[in-house]
């Protein structure tokens, strides 16, 4: 397998580009390591060009990233610019573009992180979610009719293709199998109660996939109820498969559980094609230029993309180090760390 990756680095709007390049540092420091070379080509899409030149995310941008072996970003939105334009434009189309139809989000809570959730460690909070990518809510169904009228009628409607559905709980399974966990547990989150329809085909196609992996552990939870476990019994859950919406909400939920945006990242995924990895917290413009956002959810993100390409011994390292450096860190929070953002990367690069 080739060790040399070409990778395209889209740092974006506000702390995105600070905590990137604190990733970009720890993934130059562990290259060298295993044998690996990383060729890293910047692109400038976010508000900045939006803002100069009208443009978002090129058709031909499209197909300049089908070129490298993955997409390193870090956050997309700013308050400069109407809200949805840039997430629609830039990191949905992204998403539907390059078809990343799994969107994985590790929920851990490493040593020494503190968690909302009264009396859980570490050995509680560990589980996935793996999240629809390029339907449901998101893809762009229904209309708007008389607008602005008092007559208004607004349709958004949920698409679930049988493909669509098949093939993310189909990655789920298989993903669960190749899990290093006791448990070996997938749980369908839907809402079958109600949204008959739609979570009937999940429920139907996820039944019928769960003959083929006897040895896995299958289980449903409705949305809602859902939250409730996740803070009440964190320690249940192993992987978690669900739509684009619910993925979204209960992503935030975990990501607080975890420790917060200072360490959630994410992978969006096409296992076929060019897959995107990115913090999950957002652009955070508050905090731009002032040297004190947690790059760890950035620089985990690194590690998910290395994990992904097949750098697995890689990814583990660049864990670890992450571990020992939040061993010395008073938070997790943005300022309160009581290091800097760039000194908290060179001490996950020194470690490494
Ligand atoms: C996320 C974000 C995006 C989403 C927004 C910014 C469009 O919330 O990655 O979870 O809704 O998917
Ligand atoms: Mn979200």
């Amino acid at each position: 397998m080739s060790k040399n990756y070409k990778i395209a680095v889209i740092g974006g709007d506000g702390t995105g580009p600070e905590v990137i390049r604190e990733g970009i540092k720890v993934l130059n420091a562990a290259a060298p390591k295993f044998g690996v070379k990383i060729e890293f080509t910047e692109f400038d899409f976010g508000a900045k060009r939006y803002l100069k030149t009208g443009e978002t995310l090129p058709d031909s941008a499209i197909e300049d990233l089908k070129k490298f072996d993955a997409i390193y970003l870090g956050a997309i939105g700013s308050p400069d610019v109407k809200p949805g334009i840039l997430e629609r434009g830039i990191l949905l189309k992204m998403r539907f573009a390059l078809d990343q139809y799994i969107n994985l989000r590790p929920v851990k809570l490493y040593q020494n992180v503190e968690t909302p959730i009264k009396d859980k460690g570490p050995e509680d909070i560990d589980f996935v979610v793996i999240r629809e990518n390029t339907e449901g809510l998101y893809a762009g169904g229904g209309g708007i009719l008389r607008e602005g009228t008092q007559y208004e009628v607004a349709i958004q409607e949920s698409i679930n293709t049988r493909f669509g559905v098949e093939r993310c709980i189909k990655y789920a399974f298989e993903y669960t199998k190749k899990r290093n966990s006791k448990k070996k547990q997938l749980t369908l989150c839907g809402k079958t109660n109600v949204l008959t329809y739609a979570f009937g085909l999940w429920e139907r196609v996820f039944n019928e996939i769960a003959k083929n992996y006897p040895d896995i552990k299958t289980d449903y939870a409705h949305v809602d109820a859902i939250t409730m476990w996740m803070v009440k019994n964190p320690e249940w859950f192993d992987v978690i498969v669900t739509d684009n919406m619910f993925g979204d909400i209960i992503t935030d939920l975990g990501a607080v559980v975890g420790g917060g945006l200072g360490v959630a990242a994410g992978g969006n995924i096409n296992p076929e094609g060019v897959s995107m990895f990115e913090p999950i917290g957002g652009s955070a413009p508050k905090y731009t230029g002032k040297n004190v956002i947690n790059p760890i959810a950035a620089i985990l993100a690194g590690k998910m993309m290395m994990e992904h390409l097949g750098e697995v011994e890689m990814a583990k390292k660049i864990e670890e180090s992450v571990q020992k450096t939040i061993l010395k860190m008073k938070s997790m929070a943005a300022g309160k760390m009581g290091y800097s953002t760039t000194e908290i990367g060179d001490m996950i690069a020194d470690s490494i």
